[in-house]
């Protein structure tokens, strides 16, 4: 692992927000704007994908909504105890097929689900830029959302994103929360050949 006295470190020069985005178990209950929600969908939806497809669907929810608790009810318990006090809850799709009429290779849409983790990412740094945390869950009933929201079957369910303010290290009362590190660049990073590692 790359670390510094657990502190996140990068070996070449990125940009802060990199190291700065995280997936945070500890929100303050600070409630947030649907205009600042859609300003970070609105960084999703300038992801790239394949064909230029978009196959991505966004379905949130505020804390503020009386449909809120529904929509909690959903996480499985371990997301749910620190996920309760999130702002928002963003539930992710996408679209198996091409839309009609669009040049395609193959029936089934290969990257549907790449171009719905870029434009996740893109979501998840635009939260971090903007002082939000979200938080990714693949724990959560998949078929539980299809039945509240309706969301087709030619649709995959990808991920659950909990966002809210995240509360300073300070501020965490026996925080045992460390900073994820990550695998040396020279594990993943191969010049011309692939490299098997142990
Ligand atoms: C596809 C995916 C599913 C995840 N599912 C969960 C989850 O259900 N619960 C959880 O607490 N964290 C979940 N995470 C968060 C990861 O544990 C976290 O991203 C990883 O440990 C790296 O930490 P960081 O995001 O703070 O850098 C998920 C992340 C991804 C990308």
């Amino acid at each position: 692992m790359t670390e510094k006295n657990s502190v996140r470190v990068a070996d070449y020069p990125i940009h802060d927000l990199f190291l700065k985005r995280s997936s945070t178990r500890y929100f303050s209950e600070e409630s947030m704007s649907k205009e600042a929600l859609l300003t970070l969908l609105e960084a999703g939806r300038w992801a790239a994908s394949a064909y230029n497809n978009q196959p991505w669907v966004f379905i949130y929810v505020l804390r503020n909504s009386p449909n809120w608790k529904k929509y909690l009810e959903l996480l499985f318990p371990s997301n749910r105890q620190w996920a309760e006090k999130a702002a928002a809850l963003v539930f992710v799709a996408s679209r198996k097929q091409a839309p009609e009429g669009k040049e395609v290779i193959l029936l089934e849409h290969y990257s549907h689900s790449f171009d719905t983790g870029m434009a996740t990412a893109h979501i998840m740094l635009q939260a971090a830029n903007d002082g939000w945390s979200a938080h990714p869950m693949i724990g959560f009933d998949m078929h539980g959302l299809r039945e509240i929201t309706g969301i087709p079957k030619n649709y995959r369910m990808e991920i659950a994103l909990a966002i809210g303010r995240p509360l300073n290290p300070s501020d965490i009362a026996n925080n045992e929360e460390k900073p994820s590190l990550r695998l040396p660049l020279s594990e993943v990073a191969f010049e011309e050949k692939f490299e098997e590692k142990e």
